[in-house]
């Protein structure tokens, strides 16, 4: 809804039943629905208001993954909804086209909250991506694909129980896109643009289509790469999105799956491969122009610039030995500073590492040249054990000395278990 200049949003969490396959329906919980939530979207530039309700029996938070505002704004732990209230945060949207996500951020029970049902697509527009020669007719050569493995128990109820492998939460064996088991897509153009989200807990997905065609990875977290970059499988680790434009031929049928991760550390879980969705071609398709060579501006920001360096290591539920601490703020920064991070990985557990309000650039990992699908802007990023990853950022300008933001682990149990901490752009 348009209100004047600003673009309103009326969201209400609330709690339902949905299909996932099973004999019986599953307990679950949407955004205006009863699984997952609408796809938000709004242009660079514009402002933006939320109304979010709590119609759920228990307190939640809804956090806008990816996106540049200010903390107060941010959802995270600290922007609790009581049951029956309202939130209402308001910012202007200023970064490139990109597709993020949003999901609640309640600390200790994000895991739960977002594997019940709670996350949704947030597409970012603006007017240098809407010049380029891409697919962009939503729902028909444009797909939101939001990825998620549920398992299930014998009374169709989502179980939570702890995967045998793994500490790091639920693995399951039912494989859901946009909160459907089982599922096609018609495709009527040549090629399509799929946005991918691994929405899941705790499994890496490895997307490769069966065949081993390759396809065209055109964006990453924040926004689109400098070019194109031709691949056949790209691995997303929870939190993480990639764009990728893919061609058809008539009347083909072929499926996109998970192939087993190269994820280099001892974590075990999600090494299987799952059918995620199947492509049915019409007899007849409508022509789509190649993938541009060129996509967007994707500046460089250089080492030089940077004014402070800060190193974070992953390992027992905890960042640099400390858990989670809401009334800590781990680390100070300047409005506008470039900094760079060292994150590590530190146990060999199933760790990637997520900052909020920013988006960063990998500088290079155990000392080696990012590979060029990981040049782009990004802000979440894998963490292969014992191989430090240097991240470069540049922090904006909403400060606060009374809201934080987070840094932390997107295997959601580790985030609730406290891996973890805050910090403050001042
Ligand atoms: Cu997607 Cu701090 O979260
Ligand atoms: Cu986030
Ligand atoms: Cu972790």
């Amino acid at each position: 809804r348009v209100d004047g200049d600003v673009r309103t949003f009326d969201l209400r969490l609330q709690s339902g039943t949905s299909d996932l396959g099973a004999d019986h329906l599953t307990p679950t919980w949407g955004v205006n629905g009863e699984l997952l939530g609408p796809t938000l979207r709004a242009e660079r530039g514009e402002a933006v208001a939320m109304r979010v309700h709590n119609d759920l029996p228990e307190t939640s938070t809804l956090h806008w993954h990816g996106m540049h505002l200010p903390a107060e704004m941010d959802g995270g732990p600290h922007q609790l909804i009581e049951p029956g209230n309202v939130w209402s945060p308001t910012w202007t949207i200023d970064q490139p086209a990109s597709t993020l996500w949003y999901h609640p951020h309640l600390h200790g029970g994000t895991a739960d909250h977002v594997y019940r049902g709670l996350a949704g697509m947030f597409i970012i527009d603006d007017p240098l991506e809407a010049e380029l020669d891409l697919p962009r007719d939503y729902g028909v050569d444009d797909l939101p694909l939001i990825v998620q493995d549920k398992n299930l128990d014998d009374d169709g109820e989502l179980d939570m129980s702890e995967s045998f492998f793994a500490s790091a939460g639920v693995i399951g064996e039912t494989i859901v896109v946009n909160g459907t088991p089982g599922p096609y897509a018609d495709v009527t153009t040549e090629a399509v643009r799929l946005r991918l989200l691994n929405g899941a807990n705790a499994r890496p997905f490895t997307f490769a289509f069966a065949d081993g065609r390759d396809f065209d990875l055109i964006g990453t977290d924040g926004g689109l790469l400098e070019t194109p970059v031709a691949m056949d499988a790209l691995q997303l680790s929870p939190g993480e999105r990639g764009e990728i434009v893919v061609r058809f031929e008539p009347g083909e049928r072929v499926v996109l799956r998970s192939d087993p991760s190269d994820t280099g550390n001892v974590f075990a879980g999600g090494q299987d491969r799952l059918d995620i969705i199947e492509f049915r071609a019409a007899e007849q398709l409508d022509p789509s122009p190649r993938v541009p060579d060129q996509l967007a501006e994707v500046p460089r920001l250089d080492p030089e610039d940077a004014s402070e360096e800060r190193s974070f290591r992953l390992s027992d539920s905890t960042i640099n030995g400390l858990e989670m601490d809401m009334e800590r703020v781990d680390e100070v920064v300047e409005a506008g500073a470039t900094e760079i991070w060292t994150v590590t990985n530190a146990d060999g557990g199933s760790h990637n590492f997520h900052v909020h309000d920013v988006q960063f650039q990998v500088l290079d990992i155990d000392g080696r040249e990012p590979p060029p699908h990981l040049r782009g802007w990004k802000d979440t990023v894998w963490l292969r054990q014992s191989e430090p990853v240097r991240l470069i950022m540049r922090f904006g300008h909403h400060t606060s000395t009374e809201w934080p933001y987070m840094f932390h682990c997107h295997t959601l149990r580790h985030e609730d278990e406290g891996m973890m901490g805050q910090f403050m752009v001042v």
